[in-house]
């Protein structure tokens, strides 16, 4: 079997078609499904970007491993957010968009046999990636009433002399689940004496929507010695999914390989995206943030009170644009989601797409207008 046809179904291809039959009649649909922010990136990097992209210093061949401007603003914003402290030559690499590092990750670890330990349940690219580069994902599992969170010890305790990855997401998509400083120093310390390679999945870092601000996985590491490496993206900081930009930190070895991986795969961010992913990271930050996170913020509130109103079990993660909510009644995901499709013209996701630990379970994203999002909260509270 080749690589290629070792990847999993696609398991949403019926929704998706169900989806298109009801928008191809006509109907009212609202769609809760993916997350992908709905509204623009802040004017004031609209506007720097333009001025950009009429330099023509960026119509040439960015700099590979990333602008030295856009590596400096990563080790100050690393510096100034979490008190970590990176050397912007050797500890950062610029990225295109987090699922690019993530896919090539496996890449620059893995030969044919090996294996990479990913979350059951969690985003699926960790264990494409692991299977495209010949390796195995071998799923362990997050589960509620842990808080979506492993044991350290019995997850570093799966590693064996052909595990080089361990995969985590915090916080964490679909549940919104988060990691805090002590979660982290106990991970570290379990894998501290392997040569596995820690992966903190960023993506969502700053998508906090309780007021909490969650921390990066390298608060108080030593990267010279340990293997970690954490992805970050601006996709969901500044609305910027399309722009493609975000980076890794860690551990110089491993940001060393992963660089190497890419110099044969693509020619880096453009240059005009760097130059205002550094300015988004820099002084205007927390403001930018605050106004990207607030807009959501006031959505959750609304699905929350429509969902507490019907009596639907709501995971307490405050982070992530995402709801993680029980399926009532004992019907699978993929029933229940296919009826609210079917009956009030609702698209949600299954929870079993993101492994078979989200059986029971589906995901709403915030992510559509304030109209869709407080529309959804009606049909569903109605629908009960
Ligand atoms: C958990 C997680 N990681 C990474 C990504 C990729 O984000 P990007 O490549 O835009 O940085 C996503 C996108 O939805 C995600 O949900």
């Amino acid at each position: 079997m080749s690589r290629l046809e070792a990847l999993p179904p696609y398991l949403f291809s019926a929704l998706d078609e169900a989806k298109r039959r009801r928008l191809d009649a006509g109907a009212d649909v609202v769609d809760l499904g993916i997350g992908d922010p709905d509204r623009p990136t802040p004017a004031v990097l609209v506007r720097a970007m333009q001025e950009a992209v009429a330099r023509p210093v960026h119509h040439r061949y960015p700099a590979q491993y990333g602008s030295v401007e856009f590596r400096r603003a990563v080790a100050g914003y690393m510096r100034d957010r979490f008190g970590v402290t990176v050397d912007p030559v050797s500890q950062v690499l610029a990225l295109v968009g987090s699922k690019e590092g993530l896919g090539h990750l496996p890449l620059a670890f893995i030969t044919e046999g090996d294996t990479a330990l990913v979350p059951d349940l969690g985003y699926p690219v960790y264990g494409q990636a692991t299977l495209l580069a010949g390796g195995s994902p071998r799923p362990f599992a997050l589960r509620s009433q842990n808080a979506y969170l492993p044991d350290p010890r019995a997850l570093a305790g799966m590693a064996d002399d052909r595990t080089r990855l361990l995969f985590l997401n915090y916080p964490h998509n679909p549940t919104g689940a988060v990691a805090d400083a002590g979660f982290w120093r106990r991970m570290r310390e379990a894998v501290a004496d392997t040569p596995v390679v820690l992966v903190n999945d960023a993506a969502y870092l700053e998508v906090s929507l309780d007021g909490s601000r969650p921390v990066s996985m390298l608060q108080g590491a030593d990267l010279e010695r340990e293997r970690l490496v954490e992805l970050h993206s601006l996709s969901k900081m500044f609305n910027m999914t399309g722009w493609r930009v975000g980076f890794a930190v860690g551990n110089a070895e491993v940001i060393a390989r992963l660089g190497r991986v890419k110099e044969s795969m693509d020619s880096g961010v453009f240059g005009a995206v760097q130059e205002t992913a550094a300015l988004a990271l820099g002084n205007g930050r927390e403001e930018l943030l605050a106004k990207v996170m607030g807009a959501y913020a006031a959505r959750r509130r609304v699905m929350l009170a429509a969902l507490e109103r019907a009596g639907y079990e709501v995971f307490p993660g405050g982070a992530t644009f995402y709801l993680w909510v029980r399926v009532p009644g004992g019907e699978s995901s993929m029933e229940f989601c296919s009826r609210a499709l079917a009956e009030i013209d609702l698209v949600i996701t299954p929870g079993n797409g993101f492994g078979p630990g989200g059986e029971g379970w589906f995901r709403i994203s915030l992510t559509a207008s304030d109209e869709a999002v407080a529309e959804g909260a009606r049909r569903l509270e109605g629908w009960r």
